[in-house]
C-alpha cells in the first residue's frame, strides 16, 4: 500500500510511500490518508497526527494520470466530485482536532504544499523546494489557497506563487508562515515527531479545543472557498488547456499554449 500508517507513543503517522511515481497522490492513496485522520481521531491513544513522505520527495501532488481520468469522466469526475476522495482527505484534515505535524521531507508540489496550510505545524528539509503550479496545469488553485496564501504573504507573492507557479525555498516557506522551521534533510522527520510527541505531555481536552478555537473563525468561510474552488477545478480538469498539460507532463515536453 502506498499509504503506511502507525501508531507509536501516541502518534499516528501517516507515510506517503510510492517513491516510483515520486509519491504521487491516486485517489485510492487520498481515501486511506481520509479513513487514517478520522481513525486518528477517534483513538484515544493518538495525541498528535504526523505525516511524512519518503527521502528526498515529500509529495509530487495528485496523480497527473487521475487527472486525465477525471477530466475525461473517469473516477472522481461528475457532479460528485466534492465528495470524492481528495475532498473526503481536505474535510478529515480540516475536521482533524488533534494537532497535525508534516515533516516536508523534500519536494512538495501542489496539495503537497497546500495541505501544509492546514496542518498546525510543518517542518521542511533544506533540499525540499514548494510549488503551487496549478495555472501552468490549466487548473485553478486548491484547497483554500486562494484564500490563505495572499493572506500570508500578500496579493503580489500570492500571485508569483499561485498564478506564475514560482517554485519557492524552505527558508522562504518558513519567511511567508507556510513552515515553521527548514531542517538537515536527515533530521527532519525526528524533528517532528519530537514536537508531535509533545502532545503526550498536555491535557489532550485544552489541546483539542485549543485547536479548534484557533481554525474557528475562518471555518465557513474556508469550507465555502474550497467548494468553490473545487467546482473550477473539476469544470478546468475537462478543458483542453489542462489535457494539453497532462499529455505534455507524460510526454516530457513543454506545453504548447498558444492555440487557446
Ligand atoms: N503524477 C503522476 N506521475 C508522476 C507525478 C505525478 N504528479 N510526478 C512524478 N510522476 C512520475 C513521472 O511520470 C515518472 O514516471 P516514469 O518513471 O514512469 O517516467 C516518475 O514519477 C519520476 O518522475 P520524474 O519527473 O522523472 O522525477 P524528477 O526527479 O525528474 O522530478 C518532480 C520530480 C516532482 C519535480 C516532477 O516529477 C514533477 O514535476 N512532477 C509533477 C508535479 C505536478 O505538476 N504535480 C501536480 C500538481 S497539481
Amino acid at each position: 500500500m502506498s499509504i503506511k500508517t502507525a501508531t507509536l507513543n501516541g502518534v499516528a503517522t501517516i507515510e506517503i510511500a510510492r517513491p516510483e511515481k515520486k509519491n504521487a497522490l491516486t485517489v485510492a492513496m487520498y481515501q486511506a490518508m481520509a479513513d487514517a485522520l478520522a481513525a486518528a481521531r477517534e483513538d484515544a491513544a493518538v495525541r498528535a497526527v504526523l505525516i511524512t513522505g519518503q527521502p528526498g520527495i515529500f509529495t509530487s501532488g495528485n496523480d497527473i494520470e487521475d487527472f486525465m481520468k477525471r477530466g475525461t469522466g473517469g473516477e472522481g469526475a461528475g457532479s460528485d466530485a466534492l465528495d470524492s476522495p481528495v475532498f473526503r482527505f481536505m474535510r478529515a484534515l480540516l475536521d482533524c482536532d488533534k494537532p497535525v505535524v508534516a515533516a516536508v521531507t523534500g519536494a512538495a508540489i501542489g496539495i503537497g504544499t497546500t495541505m501544509l496550510l492546514h496542518c498546525d505545524f510543518a517542518y521542511v528539509s533544506d533540499e525540499a523546494r514548494l510549488a503551487m503550479p496549478f495555472v501552468a496545469l490549466g487548473l485553478v488553485p486548491e484547497f483554500g489557497s486562494s484564500l490563505v496564501v495572499p493572506q500570508l504573504m500578500g496579493h503580489r507573492r500570492a500571485a508569483e506563487k499561485l498564478l506564475l507557479g514560482d517554485p519557492f525555498t524552505p527558508e522562504q516557506a518558513v519567511e511567508c508562515g507556510i513552515a515553521n522551521a527548514v531542517l538537515p534533510a536527515a533530521e527532519v522527520v525526528g524533528h517532528a515527531r519530537r514536537v508531535a510527541e509533545r502532545f503526550n505531555q498536555l491535557p489532550p481536552g485544552a489541546v483539542r479545543e485549543a485547536k479548534r478555537l484557533l481554525r474557528g473563525p475562518q471555518r465557513e468561510q474556508m469550507l465555502q472557498v474550497i467548494r468553490t474552488e473545487g467546482e473550477g477545478f473539476t469544470r478546468r480538469l475537462k478543458s483542453p488547456e489542462a489535457m494539453e498539460a497532462f499529455q505534455a507532463f507524460f510526454q516530457k515536453r513543454k506545453p504548447d499554449f498558444s492555440r487557446f
